[in-house]
């Protein structure tokens, strides 16, 4: 697979030097924004007390305001001073999932600003593992907001380069941790009463949270994010989308799909992860095709960087294999699904 590591030009990377990481704390002091590596997707970082940061935070990403953000924290011992009334379960599972790709949806403490929530009385509160995210947090010493660092729709960046081509000069420091290693979004789940629901899948699946819940006999209320009346922006239909169109098939029908649209004279990326393409389809230079892991874990760490390649490649469509049903893929069939909504 091609992963461009394009030429620093503006030498906006930096690599996370102890120079580089108190240099980075200096600018979110200031109230501008930082471009960092977490272990699910590069975040665009704000001081989450600082409301002109937040201002210009959702500008940049073109974000609606209405659309809550989540606050970063360094360690779960910090978390009461941001949320309030926390389920005996929220303080399990982050037990359980912390430092990692688990965000938790709480009642919102007065330290919360609503430029946070949107202006709902909750805030999702995520603390994130990656070495370079955790020493910014950790020498910044507060919250930091951070929604993935893309515009607003777009697919979420999994390497500092991809940054960079969201915001080029806009953004004048960003921070390279190399590939986040997970590849999507943090799991979301909010709370009724005791009892968490899925509100936005991630690799920390459904099972897992089952598992970790049942010694204590508590359940997850349910799995999907239909019907909790909560706004969240990765449920609007293009969210997480490509420019190129995107169709999803079974493996019989994408064959004959791609043969199709070659009849047309068309140009096409083909993403798989069952079995080898055929050669004839593989030799066509209208087509690219990228062969992804039939491990989800490993699929999830490619799946963003492959679908920024392709899209930047002017191809009329973009097709991808289904995934499996089951449960280890149900963030990459979220991500799939939105990804090939019209838009
Ligand atoms: O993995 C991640 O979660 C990444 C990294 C950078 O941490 N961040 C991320 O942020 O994906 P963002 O802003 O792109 O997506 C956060 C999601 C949005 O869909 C937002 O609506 C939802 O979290 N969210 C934030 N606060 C919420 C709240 N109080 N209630 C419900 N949903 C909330
Ligand atoms: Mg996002």
């Amino acid at each position: 697979m091609l992963l461009e590591h394009i030429h620093n030009k503006k030498n906006t990377l930096l690599m996370p030097t102890r120079e580089n990481i108190t240099l980075a704390v200096q600018h979110i002091r200031q109230g501008k924004l930082v471009g960092l590596p977490t272990e699910t997707v590069y975040g665009l970082a704000a001081d989450a007390e600082n409301e002109e940061a937040l201002s210009s935070l959702f500008t940049l990403k073109g974000r609606p305001t209405s659309h809550p953000v989540i606050v970063h924290l360094s360690s779960q011992e910090i978390v009461s001073e941001w949320a309030t009334a926390i389920p005996a379960a929220a303080k399990h599972l982050g037990e359980a999932f912390w430092p990692g790709p688990l965000t938790m949806v709480l009642h919102r403490s007065k330290r919360v600003s609503n430029s946070i929530t949107g202006g709902q009385d909750t805030v999702a509160i995520r603390i994130p593992a990656h070495p370079v995210m955790h020493a910014v947090l950790k020498e910044f010493g507060g919250g930091l907001a951070a929604p993935s660092a893309n515009r607003f729709g777009k697919v979420s960046p999994t390497l500092a380069t991809h940054v960079r081509e969201e915001f080029g000069d806009k953004l004048d420091l960003i921070l390279d941790g190399g590939s986040c290693s997970v590849g999507v979004e943090s799991t979301i789940i909010g709370f009724h009463g005791n009892s968490p629901t899925i509100l936005r899948p991630g690799m920390i699946t459904a099972d897992m949270i089952e598992a970790a819940l049942q010694p204590l006999g508590w359940q997850l209320f349910c799995s999907t994010n239909k019907n909790t009346g909560i706004r969240i922006s990765g449920n609007l239909n293009s969210h997480y989308a490509p420019n190129t169109p995107v169709s999803l098939f079974e493996w019989r029908h994408l064959i004959k799909e791609a043969h199709q649209h070659l009849h047309h004279a068309e140009r096409l990326g083909l993403i798989t992860h069952s079995q080898t393409v055929p050669e004839f389809l593989e030799q066509d230079s209208r087509i690219t095709c990228v062969s992804l892991s039939d491990n989800p874990a490993t699929y999830a760490h490619q799946l963003y960087a492959t679908l920024r390649q392709l899209d930047s490649q002017k191809l009329h469509k973009i097709l991808i294999e289904r995934v499996p049903g089951t449960t280890p893929w149900d963030a990459i069939t979220d991500r799939l699904q939105r990804a090939s909504q019209k838009k």
